[in-house]
């Protein structure tokens, strides 16, 4: 049994799942991480949209549609979905904002999975998030759920949507947060470390990559870095909205014009 940090593993399966998923952490090389990366969400996908609804007590819906109210008032032109995955994003979007969405991810498997719950119109995208394959002003607005961790670096990512996003366009990056403060937060950021993926295991989840998930949370940098990041990018208008206890956290920006 492996007895790291953390707690001991229950089984050698488990074990060896999460040596596997640790390698699409920030640090590796990409060539690494990308497969990595692939390769865990297609095994969690089949829960991970009802797992995440149960863990979140069904707060995750009310974020996205949150999300997606914060990117109005936009200019004419279609939405990019990025990291959309099983598309858990698009519909909020499409009812909110009424214009077309375009999904991009780096697994294909996973996009093709979205298609079985969505209705026809929103073209995918095989793609990485960080080398967008798209011209310069192609989208109004740019939204993303629970996968900024999963950049290759958020100076390059958000310069990268300054470009594909149109003047007067805006983006909205929606992703968890490792709770920093006292009180609550405390309890609940030993709940995110210590419970959760224990919990997730309980309720039939895969453990390892709920370890996965938090490692991931709390190597991202700071908000004070990732606000001066979207800055200097040249964004405006930037602001960081803070969801429950601290868990989650919304980055809003306008690219100017
Ligand atoms: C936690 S899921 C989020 C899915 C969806 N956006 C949502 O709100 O539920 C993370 C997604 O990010 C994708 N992903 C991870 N790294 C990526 C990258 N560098 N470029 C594009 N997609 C990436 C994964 O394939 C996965 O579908």
């Amino acid at each position: 049994m492996d007895q790291r940090k953390g707690g001991a593993y229950p089984d050698e399966a488990t074990r060896q799942r999460a040596g596997r998923h640790a390698e699409g952490l920030a640090g590796r090389p990409w060539e690494r991480r990308a497969p990595a990366l692939r390769r865990m969400f297609e095994e969690i996908s089949g829960d991970y949209d009802r797992l995440n609804s149960r863990l979140s007590l069904g707060l995750d819906r009310r974020w996205r549609a949150g999300l997606a109210r914060a990117l109005e008032p936009l200019p004419p032109g279609p939405v990019l979905d990025l990291a959309s995955g099983t598309g858990a994003l698009v519909s909020p979007l499409v009812q909110r904002l009424q214009r077309p969405v375009v999904r991009l991810d780096l697994s294909a498997a996973l996009l093709r999975r979205a298609e079985e719950r969505l209705a026809p119109g929103s073209p995918a995208i095989v793609g990485e998030m960080d080398r967008l394959p798209f011209r310069d002003d192609s989208f109004a607005a740019v939204a993303q759920g629970f996968a900024l961790r999963h950049s290759r670096g958020c100076d390059a990512l958000f310069r990268e949507l300054h470009r594909v996003v149109k003047p007067g366009g805006r983006v909205a990056l929606l992703d968890m947060r490792l709770p920093l403060g006292g009180g609550i937060e405390a309890v609940y950021r030993l709940y995110f470390r210590r419970v959760l993926p224990r919990l997730a295991s309980f309720l039939g989840g895969d453990r390892a990559a709920y370890e996965m998930m938090v490692a991931s949370v709390a190597a991202l940098p700071t908000e004070a870095v990732l606000m001066a990041a979207l800055r200097d990018a040249g964004f405006v208008e930037t602001e960081s909205r803070p969801g429950i206890l601290g868990s989650v956290r919304l980055l809003v920006a306008r690219r100017p014009g």
